[in-house]
């Protein structure tokens, strides 16, 4: 990499805390490239490969300063994390105090110090990365609540640009947010930005009345005005600046949602290709050839509700109601986040209870639960899809789960049945899957049952239905009415109404 290359500056800039690829070192030392977890990257590095960009993270790896590369075509520049900011930063304050606060509180997020400090240090570090890769007027696009005082931050060093700010996961209700310490320095960072995407309308609702509450700001429907000084850096770039009805001067950002979505045509293809259809085959054969097979696939994560779906699948055996000669339940738990404590405990829960749902009901033919602690290609994801009869998505809260689109947009068969969480906020607009909640376990049983004995001519029904939403609004569509929010906005056009 040569000086020239290393200060090429960009149009558009995506920030994440991850890279689309995690370094790995191997056994024998070689380090490689794999694939990085979680729906955020899965959901972008489409985008990324139609535009001509940028896309700054972290590359998975301790202590590494690696120089900018590119993966399949796409432009990284690494930003590295020491091993004590990885403690600190990403276990600690993004995924140990944020991540449960914004979930719910299904754990009990911790509040420290010194991560916060690391927080701050590294949303600086990720800030500067940007402001040096964004050419004159850039459109940098920051993700996810590892970031969100990027935006602020930016703004303050490169007032040209044009930032968008997408929140990944749910925004909680204010009495959830209001016991971050930080509550208000969030917010600050937050509206640093032009634009901010939720998943959902009760996300963006949510974020509305933080900033209501803590700042005391006035909002229109989605538009907020942010009162500037006059020695603020925007104040000079006429581009948002306004008076509101009291005659101040404000900059108006528009927070609303933008629900994400994936590469239908991908998994439609690949769901399209003989070879992984004769794999379905083969896993169902491998499976002994269940008259149904159910699928549960997720980070194993406390927000996806694993343990609450092995309760009704066992209590369904229990009660004779279904038999492990007749349905099979696999479940894919992809590692994720294992230093993190509860997420430790959370391993050994489920599989404690797999363990004792198998050891219970499982024949020497049939077992009873297939459970797979690893990763999978996406080949592999869409054979087993195409296996599923039955597709449990059983989140307590979860931001969008892209999990639930990909077997929509998988059953190119128009078959299979979706059973959808309402916490999920794909349950906005997959309307004809069978929505449950699943803290109600006879709720939840119930609509198992139905799943399994749904007749075909419904199941072709709501797939065609569901289907047809997921074709619809896929990935390329989300992003670009994102970046149009964002370019427009650059031009002071708020648009008010729903895209
Ligand atoms: C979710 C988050 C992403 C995150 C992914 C994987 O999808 O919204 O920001 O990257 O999970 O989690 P990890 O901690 O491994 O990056």
């Amino acid at each position: 990499m040569d000086e020239d290359s290393r200060d090429e500056r960009y149009e558009l800039v995506i920030v994440s805390n991850r890279l689309p690829v995690d370094r790995v070192a191997g056994d024998d030392g070689e380090a490689s490239w794999r694939p990085s977890p979680g729906g955020l990257v899965a959901a972008l590095e489409p985008v990324m490969r139609q535009e001509d960009g940028v896309w700054i993270g972290w590359a998975g790896v301790a202590d590494e300063v690696i120089e900018p590369f590119e993966a399949d075509g796409i432009s990284l520049i690494p930003v590295p994390l020491s091993e004590q900011e990885i403690e600190e930063y990403y276990e600690g304050f993004s995924n140990d105090t944020l991540w449960p606060l914004y979930h719910d509180v299904i754990a009990p997020p911790s509040y420290h110090r010194e991560w916060w400090d690391a927080y701050l240090r590294v949303n600086r570090r990720f800030a500067d990365a940007a402001a040096r890769a964004s050419a004159p007027g850039a459109v940098v696009w920051v993700h996810d609540y590892q970031l969100q005082l990027v935006p602020a931050l930016l703004r303050e060093a490169r007032p040209d640009l044009v930032i968008g700010f997408f929140n990944h996961i749910p925004f909680p209700p204010y009495g959830i947010y209001s016991q971050l310490p930080w509550r208000r320095q969030i917010i600050d960072g937050l509206l640093g930005a032009d634009v901010i995407g939720f998943q959902r309308v009760a996300d963006a609702g949510n974020f509305s009345r933080a900033v209501r509450r803590l700042k005391g700001f006035e909002t229109r429907g989605p538009i907020i005005e942010v009162p500037i000084e006059s020695d603020d850096p925007a104040s000079g770039s006429h581009r948002h600046v306004t008076s509101n009805k009291h005659g101040g001067l404000v900059r108006t950002v528009l927070a609303r949602q933008f629900p994400i979505s994936i590469d239908t045509q991908k998994y439609q293809d690949l769901a399209s290709r003989p070879e992984i259809q004769e794999r379905a085959r083969q896993i169902r054969e491998d499976l002994g050839n269940p008259k149904t097979i159910m699928l549960g696939v997720d980070r194993l994560d406390y927000t996806k509700g694993i343990g609450h779906r092995l309760k009704a699948f066992g209590e369904l055996l229990a009660e004779d109601k279904i038999s492990v000669d007749d349905v099979t339940l696999v479940q894919v738990a992809s590692p994720s986040r294992e230093r993190v404590e509860t997420y430790r405990l959370l391993r050994d829960e489920i599989e404690l209870t797999v363990g004792r749902i198998n050891g219970d009901y499982s024949s020497i033919s049939h077992t009873a639960i297939a459970y797979l602690h690893h990763g999978y290609p996406r080949e592999e994801m869409v054979a087993l899809y195409l296996a599923a009869d039955v597709m449990l998505v059983t989140a307590l809260r979860d931001g969008m789960n892209l999990v639930a689109k990909e077997y929509v947009a998988s059953r190119v068969d128009e078959d299979g049945v979706l059973v959808l969480s309402e916490f999920a906020g794909a349950s906005d607009e997959l309307r004809q899957a069978l929505l449950i909640n699943p803290h109600d376990i006879e709720g939840l049983k119930e609509a198992m049952l139905a799943a399994i004995a749904m007749p075909r001519r419904e199941r072709a029904r709501r797939m065609r239905a569901l289907r047809k939403r997921v074709i619809t609004n896929d990935v390329a569509r989300w992003s670009a009415s994102f970046l149009d929010a964002l370019t427009r906005s650059a031009h002071g056009d708020h648009p008010l109404q729903n895209p």
